[in-house]
C-alpha cells in the first residue's frame, strides 16, 4: 500500500473512531440531563446578570425584640441623636456587636413593607469602605427600623464644632477629606446605581476607631418617596450646605452633593460651622468669608487656630482649600466631578481653571434660619460682570 492511501486509511479510522466517541458522550449525557433542565441551564445563561442577586440573600431581617434588647428598650441613655428622618440608638447584640438603630418616623415613612424592604436590599447593596454598611432593617406594623454598623467616634460634627476637646491634626483631616470624597466618587459614578446624596453634612460623616470617615444616610430619601417636606425639613438644618440651583429651583445633581462636599472642606480646615451669627459679619458665612480671604491672599488664615499651632503642609491645605472653591462655583457644571476631585486630592492632579467668587446663600436675619425662604436667599449667582462695589453692603461692626 502507498503511503498515501496509508494516511486516508488513518484519516477515516481516526474520524470513525471519533464519531463513535462523540455518539457514546452524547447518549450518556442525555441520559443524565433531561431536556427540560438543559433548556433551563440555556436560559440562565442567557439572563442578565442581577447586580444585586448576592445580597438579596445576604440581607438579614432583625426581630423587634431583639433591637429592644440591644438598645435596653430604647433607652434615652442610650439616644445618639435625632435627624429629620427619627432617632437613632446605640444598641448591642447578645454576640457583643455594637449596632446603630434608626427608628424612622412612622408619620413619614408612607411606604409599604414590600418597598421598605426593596430599599433596604438596594441599600445594603452598596459596599465601599467610605459608606457606613447598613446591616440590616426591621418592619413591624407601621414601625421601620434601619441597624447599621456602629462607628465609635461618631460623626464628624462633634468633633469640628461640638464642644469636645478632641483635636484631629491635619493628617487626620486630610485623610476624611480624601475617604468623603472616595464615598462619593463611588456614589456618583462607580456603584450600580447612580446615588445623589443629597445631605451631605457634619453629622452624616461617622468615623471608625482609626478615624477613617464613612458617609452615612446615603439612599434615606428612597424611603419618603411621597413626602415632599422631607426636603423644606432637611434644608431648615443644612441650607448652609446646599447648592443654589437645588436651593432655589430644586435641581438635583450629583454637582448639588459636590457643593456640599466643598462647605465641608472648609469646615474641616477652619473647625467651624458653615454659618455662625455670633461671629463678626464678615464671617458669619464661611464660603464667603474664605473667599475674602482668598482675594487679599490671606487664605491660610481661615485654618483653624489649634490646627496652625500644631502645624500642617502648607501646600497640601492650600491644595483643598482650592479644590474647595471648585466645588463652590456658581454654575453646576463647573464643578468638577469626584474622580476629578479625588485626583486633585491625592495626586495633586492639576487644577483645571481658576476658581471664580462662590455662589452662598445668605441669611440676614436669625429667625430666616428656622424659616428659609427665597427671600431670605440673596445674590446666589453673582454675574461676572457684576462687579463687588454693586453687592449689598453689610453693615461694618
Ligand atoms: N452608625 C452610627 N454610629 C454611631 N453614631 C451614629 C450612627 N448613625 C448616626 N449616629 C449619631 O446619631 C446622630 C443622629 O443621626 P441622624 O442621621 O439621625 O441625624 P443627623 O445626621 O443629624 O440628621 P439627618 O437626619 O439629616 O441625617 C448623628 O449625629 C451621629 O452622631
Ligand atoms: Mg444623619
Amino acid at each position: 500500500m502507498s503511503s498515501a492511501s496509508q494516511s486516508v486509511l488513518f484519516l477515516l479510522l481516526g474520524g470513525m473512531a471519533m464519531f463513535i466517541i462523540m455518539l457514546i458522550l452524547l447518549l450518556v449525557f442525555c441520559k443524565i440531563i433531561k431536556p427540560s433542565d438543559l433548556n433551563k441551564l440555556v436560559k440562565r445563561a442567557r439572563r442578565p446578570p442581577d447586580l444585586f442577586s448576592g445580597n438579596l440573600r445576604s440581607i438579614s431581617l432583625f426581630d423587634f425584640q431583639t433591637l429592644k434588647k440591644a438598645t435596653n428598650n430604647f433607652h434615652p441613655g442610650n439616644l445618639l441623636g435625632r435627624g429629620g428622618f427619627g432617632p437613632v440608638y446605640r444598641g448591642k447584640l447578645e454576640d457583643g456587636i455594637m449596632i446603630a438603630v434608626k427608628k424612622l418616623s412612622v408619620n413619614k415613612s408612607q411606604q409599604g413593607e414590600s418597598e421598605f424592604l426593596a430599599e433596604v436590599r438596594m441599600i445594603t447593596s452598596i459596599q465601599h469602605k467610605n459608606l457606613v454598611h447598613l446591616l440590616g432593617c426591621c418592619s413591624v406594623g407601621p414601625h421601620r427600623l434601619l441597624v447599621y454598623e456602629y462607628m465609635i467616634n461618631r460623626s464628624l460634627d462633634l468633633i469640628i464644632y461640638g464642644n469636645n476637646d478632641q483635636f484631629m491634626n491635619w493628617s487626620t483631616r486630610n485623610q476624611i477629606i480624601i475617604g468623603v470624597a472616595r464615598g462619593l466618587q463611588y456614589l456618583h459614578e462607580d456603584c450600580p446605581l447612580r446615588i445623589i446624596h443629597r445631605d451631605i453634612k457634619a453629622s452624616n460623616i461617622l468615623l471608625d476607631d482609626k478615624f477613617q470617615p464613612k458617609i452615612g444616610d446615603f439612599g434615606l430619601a428612597r424611603f419618603f418617596p411621597e413626602d415632599e417636606a422631607y426636603l423644606s425639613t432637611a434644608f431648615a438644618g443644612t441650607l448652609g450646605y446646599s447648592a443654589p440651583e437645588y436651593a432655589i429651583r430644586g435641581e438635583l445633581s450629583e454637582k448639588a452633593d459636590i457643593y456640599s462636599f466643598g462647605v465641608l472642606v472648609l469646615e474641616i480646615i477652619s473647625c467651624r460651622k458653615n454659618t455662625d451669627l455670633s461671629l463678626p459679619s464678615e464671617m458669619q458665612y464661611l464660603p464667603e468669608y474664605a473667599w475674602r480671604l482668598y482675594e487679599k491672599s490671606k487664605v491660610l488664615d481661615l485654618v483653624d487656630p489649634q490646627m496652625r499651632e500644631d502645624g500642617f503642609l502648607e501646600r497640601d491645605v492650600l491644595q483643598a482649600i482650592h479644590v474647595a472653591f471648585m466645588c463652590l462655583q456658581p454654575q453646576p457644571d463647573l464643578r468638577p466631578p469626584m474622580s476629578q476631585i479625588v485626583s486633585m486630592l491625592t495626586c495633586n492632579a492639576n487644577m483645571n481653571g481658576t476658581p471664580m467668587r462662590p455662589a452662598f446663600l445668605e441669611r440676614r436675619r436669625k429667625r430666616d434660619i428656622e424659616n428659609p425662604s427665597c427671600d431670605s436667599i440673596s445674590d446666589p449667582f453673582p454675574s461676572p460682570l457684576q462687579s463687588d462695589s454693586s453687592l449689598p453692603k453689610r453693615p461694618p461692626n
